[in-house]
């Protein structure tokens, strides 16, 4: 019923002509997952172009790791929703912990580049998850809340069916250190709970991804959870043989 996705992070990584051959790599590899299985690649803004070419034909969807919060016009060094979506972008990853801890984004500012998203026919991949010294203190349940009703409780039920959620526990971003799979199932589990409220049953079909040091060693074992629906990858998506191994986990 819900959609298995493996999304690829890219971050700020790879030249234009590296990424155009990563993307040419994970698009002949994807012919062997499974069609129930939906795979997304989020390259830098300067790739969306050659990325898109290399994807054609394929499997693969592509995605932007953000987009502007503003439409048009003088917003110096920004890329807007309508640009991505016109180099054939189907997705756009929103409140990335780097970008809610590096670039000062709050929920007003997501809740401007959501709206700038739908209407441009980007599904947005909205990031959430708790710091470390939030899950130590256990305010990691009320963290992740406040971060959907500021902003996914703003959506249209329309609008929130063509969501991705994705959770990342922010002490476990490029560390190492994974959720344990009981531990991811538990937030997925209550984000889920947290979104039935507004949204009902639709709750049910929206994918909450998991994201955080995710391998090929250990997605059979995140996957395996009745509310994992998949994961967002960083660091393995850089090697294709890693990505699609991620993706032949279900
Ligand atoms: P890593 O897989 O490198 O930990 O990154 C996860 C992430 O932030 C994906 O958006």
């Amino acid at each position: 019923m819900r959609k298995q996705i493996v999304a690829g992070n890219w971050k700020m990584n790879t030249t234009p002509a590296e990424g155009a051959e990563l993307a040419k790599a994970v698009a002949e590899l994807s012919k062997e997952t499974s069609a129930n299985v939906s795979l997304i690649v989020a390259p830098p803004f300067t790739h969306l172009c050659s990325v898109s070419e290399a994807l054609k034909g394929s499997k693969v969807a592509l995605s932007a790791q953000n987009c502007a919060d503003q439409a048009k016009g003088a917003y110096t060094g920004e890329v807007s929703a309508q640009m991505i979506a016109s180099l054939g972008a189907s997705y756009v990853i929103l409140g990335h912990s780097e970008r809610r801890e590096y670039y000062g984004e709050t929920s007003e500012t997501l809740n401007k580049k959501m709206a700038l998203a739908y209407a441009n026919n980007l599904a947005p991949i909205y990031c959430v998850g708790e710091k470390l010294e939030e899950r130590e203190s256990e305010k990691h349940f009320d963290v992740v809340r406040a971060q959907i009703e500021e902003v996914v409780f703003q959506l249209t039920p329309e609008q929130f069916d063509q969501l991705i959620i994705a959770y990342e526990p922010v002490w476990a971003i490029g560390t190492g250190k994974t959720a344990t799979a009981d531990q991811a199932q538990e937030m997925h589990a209550y984000i889920r709970s947290v979104l039935a409220e507004k949204f009902g049953d639709k709750a049910n079909n929206c994918s909450i991804l998991y994201g955080g040091s995710c391998k090929p060693s250990n997605a059979k074992e995140l996957f395996a959870k009745a509310d994992v629906d998949g994961g967002l990858i960083g660091g393995a998506s850089l090697v294709a043989s890693d990505f699609i191994a991620i993706a032949k986990s279900f």
